[in-house]
C-alpha cells in the first residue's frame, strides 16, 4: 500500500480513497461550484450526480463548455473492460453520459476493451472476455441509448478501424512513460504496454472535440492520450471523473465485477438482490436496535445509504429525509436496506426487460469497420 493508505490504478483500487489527494496526485480539478452553475445554464438543468459530487473531478470541462457556446460540437466516449457481467457500479458513468448525449445532442462511442482483460486477468480466455463483451453491451443499449448517434467498439472486432490511430499513439509514447504512469515492469506482457494507444484511439474517431466520463481509475490512460494529442494534430480529450463505487462490504475497494458477495449484476433476481443487501451490505448502524435508537446511524459509512445516493434515489428531498431519520435513529438499518432493495429491484425488474429486448437490436449498434 502507498504511503497515502490508498491505490487507484486502471487495474488495482485498494484502500479508502482521499478524493481531495487524489486530485492533487492525478493534477485533475475539482468541479466547483461555478462550473457547476455553469453547466446548469448552458443546459438548463444539473443532475444529481454533479450536485452530490459523484462526478467530483475533471480536465477542461470548461474548454469544452466555452467551445460549445461557439457552436463547436464535441462528442463522448467511455468503455467498459468486459471482465464479468455488468454490475450497478458500472451503470454510474453510462447513465451520466445518456444525459450529456440528450442534454448536448452528440455521438457516444462506448468501447468493450475484450483485449485488454484478457491480458490483464490471468483467470479469463480471450473467448470469454469476448463474451462478456456481448454481455456488457445489452446492459448499455438497454439504458435507452439510440442506435443513430450511438456506436459501440469491441476492440477484437474493431481493430481494423482502430489500428490505424492506435498506431499515430502509440509512435508518441515511449516504455518509460508508459512504465512511470503504470508501474510496469519486465514480467508485464507486452499487451499491456500497448493497450494505452487501443484505448486512446477512440479519442480521435471523429474529427472533434472529445469528452470523456469516466471512472477515475481511468484517468491515467487518458494522462498520456492528452500529452500525446498535440504531438499527432489532435485537441485533447477532456474528462469528467466519478468517485468509485463502494462494494457491498464497505468502503475501501470499488464494486469488482469478480467479487460475487460483494457486488450487484444487473442480472440478478429479486431475491438474490435482497439475500446479497440483507447479508452483506456494510452497515453504519449499531448493534442493537435500542442503541441504535439512542445514538442513530451513520449514513456516511452505510452502504445502502451510499448506493440510494449515488444512483437509485434521485428525489432529493427523499434522500435528504432518509439521512436524517437513519442519523436520528428513527430509521433502523433493516428498514433502510429495505429502501434500497425495492429501489434496485424495481429499476433491475425494468432493466432487465430492456436487456432482453436489446438482444434483437445488438446489431444495429455494433461499429462497422469501413
Ligand atoms: N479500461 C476500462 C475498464 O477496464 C475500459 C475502457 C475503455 C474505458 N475505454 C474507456 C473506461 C474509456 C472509461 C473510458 O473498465
Amino acid at each position: 500500500m502507498s504511503a497515502d493508505d490508498f491505490i487507484v490504478t486502471p487495474w488495482h483500487v485498494e484502500g479508502d480513497i482521499d478524493y481531495d489527494k487524489l486530485i492533487k496526485k492525478f493534477g485533475t480539478e475539482r468541479i466547483s461550484s461555478e462550473l457547476l452553475g455553469r453547466i446548469r445554464t448552458v443546459v438548463g438543468e444539473d443532475h444529481f450526480m454533479l450536485r452530490r459530487g459523484i462526478f467530483f473531478s475533471h480536465r477542461e470541462m470548461n474548454r469544452i463548455l466555452d467551445d460549445y457556446q461557439k457552436g463547436q460540437k464535441f462528442f463522448l466516449y467511455t468503455g467498459r473492460g468486459p471482465s464479468g457481467h455488468t454490475h450497478i457500479g458500472h451503470l454510474v458513468p453510462w447513465v451520466f453520459s445518456k444525459w450529456l448525449q440528450e442534454k448536448f445532442d452528440t455521438n457516444m462511442y462506448f468501447q468493450l476493451t475484450d483485449d485488454e482483460k484478457f491480458f490483464s486477468k490471468s483467470n479469463l480466455t480471450l473467448e470469454e472476455t469476448n463474451k462478456f463483451a456481448y454481455e456488457n453491451a445489452l446492459d448499455f443499449i438497454a439504458l435507452g441509448f439510440k442506435s443513430d448517434k450511438t456506436k459501440i467498439i469491441i476492440n477484437t472486432k474493431n481493430i481494423q478501424t482502430l489500428y490505424p490511430i492506435a498506431a499515430q499513439v502509440a509512435k508518441k509514447i515511449n516504455f518509460s512513460n508508459t512504465k512511470a504512469t503504470f508501474g510496469f515492469t519486465n514480467e508485464t506482457n507486452i499487451g499491456m504496454i500497448f493497450y494505452t494507444a487501443l484505448q486512446s484511439a477512440p479519442c480521435f474517431i471523429e474529427n472533434k472535440p472529445v469528452l470523456i466520463p469516466l471512472g477515475v481509475d481511468q484517468d491515467p490512460h487518458f494522462r498520456l492520450t492528452r500529452d500525446i494529442a498535440p504531438k499527432i494534430g489532435k485537441p485533447k480529450p477532456a474528462l469528467i471523473h466519478n468517485i468509485m463505487i463502494p462494494s457491498l462490504e464497505g468502503p475501501g475497494g470499488k464494486m469488482s465485477a469478480s467479487d460475487n458477495n460483494g457486488t450487484i449484476y444487473t442480472t440478478d433476481s429479486p431475491n438474490v438482490v435482497k439475500k446479497k443487501i440483507n447479508k452483506h451490505a456494510f452497515s453504519g448502524g449499531q448493534p442493537d436496535i435500542e442503541q441504535h435508537r439512542k445514538i442513530g446511524g451513520n449514513p456516511d459509512i452505510d452502504v445502502a445509504y451510499q448506493y440510494l445516493r449515488i444512483f437509485f434515489e434521485p428525489d432529493d428531498n427523499k434522500l435528504k429525509a432518509i439521512y436524517e431519520d437513519y442519523k436520528s435513529g428513527k430509521l433502523l438499518s433493516g428498514e433502510l436496506k429495505a429502501i434500497l432493495i425495492e429501489k434496485i429491484n424495481d429499476f433491475l425488474s425494468i432493466h432487465q426487460e430492456k436487456r432482453e429486448k436489446a438482444k434483437d437490436k445488438i446489431h444495429e449498434f455494433l461499429l462497422e469497420n469501413k
